[in-house]
C-alpha cells in the first residue's frame, strides 16, 4: 500500500490549502505570537507542504522553522527548503537541536494511534529546551466518531474531483478514509488515511509523564473550551 500523502502531495494544496491556512491561523499561531517575544527555533511535526511554516514567518518573521514529515513528497512539493526538511516519523525522531516550539498543525497528530502518540509526546519533551512549548491542534472524538461516522463527498478543483470517504470503525476507534482522485472520468490515485483519538485526560496525563504541563486547551474558533467541538488547540509547556 502506498504511504498516505505520497501520491496526494501534488494537488493537496488545491484541496486544503485555504483551510489549513485558516485553522493555522486560528489555531496555533494565535497562541504562539502570545508567547513568542522574538526570534525562536520552531519544530513542526507533520508539516507537510509547510503551511504552517509560511503563515508562522509571515506573522513572526523572526521565527526559523524545522518542518519534520514522513513524506518527501509533501515537504518537497510545498518548497520547503532542503535545509528546512527533517524526513522521518514524528512517534520516533531525534534532534540534533532543542527547540522554543514545538508545533504540529492542521490534525496531523490525529494520524498517531495512541501508542505512537505516548511515544511522539516522549521525542517532543527530548526535542524542546526547558521552558519551551508543544502547541497543536487536534481533531475531537465528534468529528471521527460522529461527523465521519458515514460520510462521503466530492469536491471539483481546476478540473480534478476529489472524492471522500470517511467510515468510524468503531471496533479499532479509528478513523479510515478513502480518498480517490480522478480526471477526465480516469482515476488517478487512492489513498487511504487512518486517523485516531486520544481522549484530552489521557493525553494530557502521558504529556504530565514527560515533563509536560498543560497550559491551556480551547475550541479553536474561542477561548472556551467544550468536548463536542470539532477542534481543539493545545497548549503545552516543558519543566
Ligand atoms: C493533514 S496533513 C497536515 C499537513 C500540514 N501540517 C498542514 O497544515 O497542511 C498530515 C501530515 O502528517 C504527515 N504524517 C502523518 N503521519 C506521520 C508520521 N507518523 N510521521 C511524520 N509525518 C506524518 C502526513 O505525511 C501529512 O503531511
Amino acid at each position: 500500500m502506498t504511504i498516505a500523502y505520497a501520491q496526494w502531495a501534488d494537488t493537496y494544496e488545491l484541496f486544503e490549502g485555504e483551510t489549513a491556512q485558516d485553522t493555522w491561523r486560528q489555531g496555533i499561531a494565535a497562541d504562539l505570537a502570545k508567547l513568542a517575544g522574538g526570534p525562536a527555533t520552531v519544530l513542526d511535526l507533520g508539516a507537510g507542504t509547510g503551511v504552517g511554516a509560511r503563515v508562522l514567518t509571515e506573522l513572526l518573521p523572526a521565527l526559523q522553522v524545522t518542518s519534520l514529515d514522513r513524506s518527501p513528497e509533501m515537504l518537497d512539493r510545498g518548497k520547503v527548503p532542503k535545509e528546512r526538511q527533517l524526513v522521518g516519523d514524528m512517534a520516533d525522531f531525534r534532534t540534533d537541536s532543542v527547540y522554543d516550539f514545538v508545533v504540529s498543525g492542521f490534525d496531523a497528530l490525529n494520524y498517531l494511534p495512541p501508542q505512537a502518540l505516548a511515544s511522539c509526546l516522549s521525542c517532543v519533551a527530548d526535542a524542546l529546551r526547558p521552558g519551551g512549548h508543544l502547541i497543536f491542534d487536534y481533531s475531537s472524538r465528534k468529528v471521527l466518531s460522529s461527523d465521519w461516522r458515514a460520510l462521503a463527498y466530492e469536491q471539483e478543483k481546476d478540473g480534478y474531483r476529489l472524492h471522500r470517504r470517511h467510515h468510524y470503525e468503531a471496533a479499532f476507534d479509528r478513523s479510515r478514509t478513502v480518498l480517490t482522485l480522478r480526471r477526465d472520468g480516469q482515476t488517478l490515485w487512492r489513498e487511504t488515511h487512518v486517523q485516531y483519538v486520544m481522549d484530552p485526560f489521557t493525553l494530557e496525563e502521558i504529556a504530565r509523564g514527560h515533563g509536560l504541563q498543560t497550559l491551556s486547551v480551547r475550541n479553536i474558533d474561542s477561548d472556551t473550551y467544550s468536548p463536542q467541538h470539532t477542534t481543539h488547540v493545545y497548549v503545552l509547556r516543558k519543566d
